[in-house]
C-alpha cells in the first residue's frame, strides 16, 4: 500500500512516473509538523527496529544510529563522520514487531534523515524546504514494500551485456596510443576486458564534446580498431562547460541562455577542471536537448559508452567566493592574527569548494518556475543524466548504451547507473562497498559498482585483489585510480595471474548476472538484498552486515580483511560453497545452516549457492561478446530437482521482452543421477552436489 501527501507546495522531481491521488487524512504511525521553514516527520522507535534505505550513503546496511543528508556532494573521502554522498535516495524502511513501513520523501532540497542519532529511540526526517510529496509505504515484507515503490517509479536502465564486461580505467591515460598500449596488455596476457574508459584527459583542454586532436588524431579510426579486437572506449562528460569563446558548447549555450544565472541575470562562472565554467540549467527540457544531441558527435566516431562526472555539481570555487577569500586575506594581513582568526583564513580557502554560499549564487528554471539552486540542488546530476539518456537513445533508439553518473536521485534510475564516487584505496571501503549496493537498488539503481582498488592513495597487491573478488558481482566492474596513485592496472602486480583468473568467474557467470539483472529490472526486483529481506525471522540473518543475497539463487561474502586467509560467514540455511579460484578450478563444499570459519587463501572467494537451486557457468571468455551462452555447467545442491529460468537475449536491443528471453532449464534428480534439460542449451551437469 502507497499513500501521498502532499505538505506544502512540492516542487516536482519527475521520481514518480505512477502519478497516484493526494490523501487527506493523517499519515499512519508518523507526527507530521510543519514550522520555522521545514517540514518534519517523527517516529517512535522500537528497541528491535531495523532501518534499511537510503541508498548510496555511508555506514552500514542497517541506517540506524546515524543521521544522514540527502544533499548530493562532491566528496572524496568517504569516511563514517559524513552525512551525505553524491547522492539523494530518499527511500527509508523500518521493520520490526509493527511490521514494514516507510517512507520516500519527494523533494530535491535537502533532507535530514536522523535515525536514532539525535535520540537512540526516534527517527526524525526533516524537509528543509519545508514542502514535499512524501509517499507512506505499507507492505507485508521488506521486499514487497520495495516492489510496490519501484512500480511507481518506474523500470530501471538496463545496460546492454557488454556493459557487465571489465572495465580499465585511469585519471591521467593520456592518449591513443596510450590507451592501445593498456589494451595490448591486457590482450596478451589473456586478462579478460570490454571498455576502456577516457577520462578528462582526452579532451581539449578539458572541454566537453572535444578530443585533443593531437593525442587522438582518428578518433574514429581508433574505436575501429578496438571494435576490432571487441573492445569499447568509455569518454567521461563533465557538468561545468568551460567558458572559451570560439568552443561551440560554449557560444552555443551562451546564445541561447542555457546557461544557470544569478539573480541579476548574468551567467553563473564557477570554476571545475577546465578553469572557469559555466553550468548547463540541466532542469530544462530544452536544454537537456540540446546538451543530449551533443553527444552523436561522440557517437558519429563510434562511442555508444558515457560516465557522466562532476554533477552535484562540483565547484572548486566561485568568481565571488574567491574574491571574499582574498578579502578576508587582504583585511587580515596588515594585523598580527590570532588563532580564531587564523582558522577564519583558512576556512575561507579550504570551505570554497562546492559551498552553500555558491549554491545559493544561482537559479534554474523548472516546469516554467524559477528556483534558487539550493532549493532543488539534488536535482542537477539526475537532470544530466536524462540528458546524457536523451542522446544515446535519440542516436540509436534501437539500441541499448553504456550511461553511468556520479551524482543521482530516483528518476535517474531509469535513464542509467551510477558509480560509487571517489572511494580510497583502504580495506573498509571494500566493505562500503558492498554495503551501499542494496540501498541503491531498493532505489532502482541496478547498474552500479564502485572504484576497485579504490580511486585515491596507492592500492596494494592484496587490497586489489580482494576488492577484485567481490568486483566480480557487481554489475559496474571497473578498476579506477585517480592520477598521481600507483599505477592499478591487474598486470602491474606480482599476483596478476591469480587477479586475471578471478575475472574468468566474472566472464563465467555473466550468463547468470545479466538474466538475474534483467529479471531485477522487468519485475522491479533487488539484484543485493540484506539477508533480513530473504530471512526476516532469522534474529541473526537480519543483523549480517558484510553479506548479500545476489539474485534469486545466490549468498556473498568477500573477505575484506587485510592478511585474513578466511572469514567467518552465517548461513542462514543450508548451502552449497563454491570456492573459486578460476572458472575452472573451484571446489562446491555443501554446508550447513549456521557460523563457519571458511579458509579462503588470496586467491579464493566463496559464492553460496541456496540448497535446492542451480546456477549455470559459462566456459572461459576475454571478452562478452566470446562468452558461449549455450554450453553452461550447472552449479548447485539439488535434493528433488529444481528448476530455474534464464532470461538471455541478442545483449543490445533496447526493447526487453522478457517471455520471450526466458528458457526454462529443468533439472532431474533420478535414483541418484541427475539430468539436466532446456531448449537451446548444452548443459553439463557434472558439478551438482546431491544431498
Ligand atoms: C572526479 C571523478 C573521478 C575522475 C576525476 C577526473 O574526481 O569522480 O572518477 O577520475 O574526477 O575526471
Amino acid at each position: 500500500m502507497i499513500r501521498r501527501y502532499d505538505y506544502g507546495e512540492p516542487i516536482p522531481t519527475g521520481a514518480i512516473e505512477l502519478p497516484q491521488p493526494v490523501c487527506t487524512d493523517q499519515m499512519p504511525r508518523f507526527t507530521v509538523a510543519q514550522g520555522e521553514g521545514v517540514l518534519t516527520f517523527r517516529l517512535t522507535l522500537e528497541e528491535d527496529d531495523l532501518i534499511f534505505g537510503l541508498g548510496e550513503n555511508v555506514r552500514g546496511i542497517n541506517k540506524r544510529g546515524h543521521i544522514y543528508r540527502a544533499w548530493n556532494s562532491d566528496d572524496f573521502a568517504h569516511t563514517e563522520d559524513k552525512r551525505s554522498l553524491y547522492a539523494s535516495h530518499n527511500l527509508v524502511l523500518f521493520s520490526g514487531s509493527r511490521g514494514v513501513f516507510g517512507l520516500f520523501i519527494d523533494d530535491p532540497g535537502a533532507v535530514t534523515f536522523d535515525m536514532g542519532y539525535t535520540r537512540g529511540d526516534e527517527a526524525v526526517i526533516t524537509c528543509e524546504n519545508g514542502s514535499c510529496s512524501a509517499y507512506y509505504i505499507e507492505a507485508d515484507s521488506l521486499i514487497g514494500a520495495v516492489k510496490e515503490f519501484r512500480h511507481i517509479i518506474g523500470r530501471s536502465y538496463l545496460p546492454p551485456k557488454w556493459g557487465l564486461g571489465y572495465i580499465q580505467s585511469r585519471w591521467g591515460y593520456r592518449s591513443a596510443d596510450e590507451l592501445r598500449e593498456i589494451a595490448r596488455n591486457h590482450r596478451e596476457r589473456h586478462i579478460p576486458l570490454d571498455i576502456l574508459s577516457m577520462d578528462i584527459d582526452y579532451m581539449e583542454r578539458f572541454k566537453d564534446f572535444t578530443w585533443d586532436k593531437q593525442l587522438f588524431p582518428d578518433l574514429k579510426g581508433f574505436i575501429d580498431e578496438l571494435r576490432a579486437d571487441d573492445l569499447r572506449v568509455m569518454p567521461i562528460i563533465d557538468a561545468g562547460v568551460k567558458v572559451e569563446a570560439g568552443d561551440p558548447t560554449y557560444d552555443e549555450g551562451m546564445e541561447k541562455g542555457y546557461f544557470c544565472k544569478k539573480e541579476d541575470g548574468s551567467v553563473f562562472v564557477g570554476a571545475v577542471w577546465p578553469g572557469h565554467a559555466v553550468f548547463p540549467d540541466f532542469l530544462r527540457e530544452d536544454v537537456r536537448r540540446w546538451f543530449g544531441e551533443k553527444y552523436h558527435g561522440l557517437m558519429e566516431a563510434g562511442v555508444d559508452a558515457v560516465w557522466n562526472d562532476m554533477n552535484e555539481p562540483a565547484i572548486f570555487y566561485s568568481l565571488e567566493g574567491l574574491e571574499e577569500a582574498y578579502a578576508k586575506a587582504d583585511e587580515l594581513r596588515s594585523r598580527n592574527i590570532g588563532v580564531y582568526d587564523y582558522f577564519d583564513l583558512k576556512d575561507a580557502f579550504t570551505g570554497m569548494s562546492n559551498s552553500m554560499a555558491d549554491y545559493r549564487r544561482f537559479y534554474h528554471e523548472l516546469d516554467g518556475k524559477r528556483y534558487r539552486h539550493d532549493r532543488v540542488h539534488n536535482l542537477y546530476g539526475g537532470m544530466m543524466t536524462k540528458a546524457g539518456a536523451y542522446g544515446m537513445r535519440s542516436f540509436a533508439p534501437e539500441k541499448r548504451y553504456v550511461l553511468f553518473s556520479r551524482s543521482s536521485i530516483v528518476g535517474a534510475h531509469r535513464d542509467g547507473g551510477v558509480w560509487q564516487g571517489d572511494n580510497n584505496a583502504w580495506w573498509s571501503h571494500i566493505l562500503l562497498n558492498l554495503r551501499e549496493l542494496p540501498g541503491m537498488n531498493m532505489c532502482g539503481f541496478l547498474y552500479t559498482g564502485a572504484d576497485l582498488g579504490g580511486f585515491g592513495q596507492n592500492t596494494t597487491e592484496d587490497l586489489l585483489q580482494r576488492w577484485l573478488q567481490l568486483g566480480v558481482f557487481t554489475p559496474v566492474m571497473r578498476n579506477h585510480s585517480a592520477m598521481g596513485t600507483r599505477e592499478q592496472e591487474i598486470y602491474r602486480f606480482r599476483n596478476w595471474e591469480q587477479m586475471r583468473d578471478t575475472l574468468t568467474v566474472r566472464y563465467a557467470l555473466i550468463p547468470y548476472l545479466y538474466s538475474e539483472l534483467v529479471k531485477a529490472a522487468v519485475k522491479d526486483d533487488m539484484l543485493f538484498r540484506p539477508l533480513a529481506f530473504d530471512y526476516p525471522r532469522d534474529k541473526q540473518a537480519v543483523r549480517v552486515e558484510d553479506q548479500l543475497m545476489l539474485g534469486g539463487a545466490c549468498m556473498i561474502a568477500p573477505v575484506y580483511e587485510q592478511n585474513a586467509r578466511g572469514r567467518y560467514v552465517y548461513l542462514p540455511e543450508d548451502m552449497l560453497m563454491v570456492r573459486f579460484r578460476s572458472a575452472q578450478d573451484y571446489d562446491c563444499i555443501p554446508m550447513t545452516k549456521g557460523h563457519h570459519w571458511i579458509d579462503l587463501a588470496m586467491n579464493e572467494f566463496p559464492l553460496f549457492i541456496r540448497k535446492g537451486q542451480a546456477i549455470p557457468l559459462a566456459g572461459g571468455a576475454e571478452c562478452v561478446a566470446a562468452i558461449d551462452a549455450k554450453s553452461l555447467t550447472l552449479l548447485g545442491w539439488l535434493e528433488h530437482g529444481t528448476a530455474f529460468t534464464l532470461y538471455d537475449d541478442d545483449g543490445e536491443c533496447a526493447k526487453i521482452d522478457l517471455e520471450a528471453g526466458l528458457t526454462l532449464v529443468d533439472v532431474q534428480v533420478r535414483e541418484g543421477r541427475v539430468s539436466a534439460r532446456a531448449d537451446g542449451l548444452t548443459l553439463d551437469t557434472a558439478r551438482i552436489v546431491i544431498g
